[in-house]
């Protein structure tokens, strides 16, 4: 049975990677600094694989302490923890993405040299891009982030492709720029959580920009695939786009996620936020030529998947639901 270490498990897409892999065979090690004892978000994350005999939970911070113990024997470790979210990466807190997003990074990737891991697989960002030059981003391209929070991907993303590019390396690494990745348990602080929510609370929620923005977005069980795929291509060390390949206006999905909630969405418009790019869309061929990638979750389907998930949970959110099916 191959095994797998996952740092960020108990995030959003980490829980959703950890069941990918349990049902493709692997084991799987989950590593968080939020424990599913004491964080209730952590808890739901993690509550569809908590009680697989092969899955086994520690709470840990890759900021400190000894992280080779967790990838002794490991075929392949996917690092997913991090701060995540641009907006917060301002200010005072830069100090605590750079801790956590660069050193962390850093010091799993001397413990992945240190017991010999075969590939380490980094969740890196759209943001490293930066404005785009308006045709799709080509992994070749100068990457530009506009944000501390795509700097410190950026950074990570770089030592992970040096310590990879160290002759006699024993770890090689994938690292996938992931574009705007949504679906169940999406984070809360993202777009389509706090659409969702706006819809079913009737407060207003803040929208920033335009609402002209275009963004790429990424169905999350299209994301675990090119992640699972990453571990096993045959490459030494590569950065790779993970997306949808269509880019949305902000406002077609805003009308989306109101057709699916029955109602409008009440929001504020505020001025777009420092960081926030006009618009991303990716070039997915060498995603398509390395990984065999091919994105199979269109726009509509996914919102619908992400409602129905709130809907399981929220009385309010499901009659909507029977409605919009009726
Ligand atoms: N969600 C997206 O659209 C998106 C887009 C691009 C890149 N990414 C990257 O993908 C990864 C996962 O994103 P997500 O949306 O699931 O975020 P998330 O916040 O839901 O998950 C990240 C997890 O990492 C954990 N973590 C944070 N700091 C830690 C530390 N020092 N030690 C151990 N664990 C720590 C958190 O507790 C959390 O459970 C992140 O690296 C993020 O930067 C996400």
């Amino acid at each position: 049975m191959e095994r797998a270490l996952i740092t960020g498990v108990a995030g959003f897409i980490g829980s959703h990677l950890a069941a990918g892999l349990l049902r493709q065979g692997w084991s799987v090690t989950g590593l968080d600094s939020r424990s599913p004892a004491s964080d209730p978000v952590a808890a739901e994350n993690l509550a569809a694989v908590g009680g697989d005999p092969r899955f086994h939970f520690v709470a840990a911070d890759v900021t400190g302490g000894d992280l080779a113990i967790f990838c002794e024997g490991v075929q392949a470790v996917f690092h997913l923890a991090a701060l995540a979210g641009v907006r917060r990466s301002w200010g005072d807190r830069f100090g605590d993405y750079l801790s956590c997003n660069v050193l962390g990074t850093q010091r799993l990737l001397e413990a992945c040299a240190a017991t010999d891991v075969p590939r380490l697989v980094f969740a890196s960002s759209s943001s490293a891009y930066g404005p785009g030059t308006g045709k799709p981003s080509r992994e070749d391209d100068p990457p530009l982030p506009l944000s501390p929070y795509g700097v410190s991907k950026l950074a990570a993303e770089r030592l992970c492709l040096a310590y990879a590019s160290q002759r006699g390396a024993a770890t090689s690494v994938v690292a996938l720029r992931y574009f705007t990745v949504y679906g169940p348990r999406q984070r809360p602080d993202m777009a389509f959580s706090r659409l969702m929510r706006a819809a079913l609370s009737g407060r207003a929620m803040s929208l920033y920009g335009t609402g002209a923005q275009r963004r790429d977005f990424t169905y999350v069980s299209d994301a675990v695939a090119a992640t699972i795929a990453a571990a096993t291509a045959d490459v030494r060390a590569e950065v790779v786009n993970v997306a949808s390949g269509r880019s949305v206006p902000l406002s077609d999905a805003r009308r989306a996620i109101a057709r699916l909630a029955g109602t409008d969405i009440p929001a504020q418009r505020r001025v777009a936020q420092p960081g926030d790019v006009e618009a991303t869309t990716a070039d997915l061929a060498k995603a398509s030529e390395l990984l065999g990638y091919q994105p199979a979750v269109e726009l509509e389907e996914g919102l619908r998947g992400q409602w129905e998930w709130l809907a399981a949970k929220d009385d309010q959110a499901a009659v909507a639901l029977t409605e919009a099916t009726a």
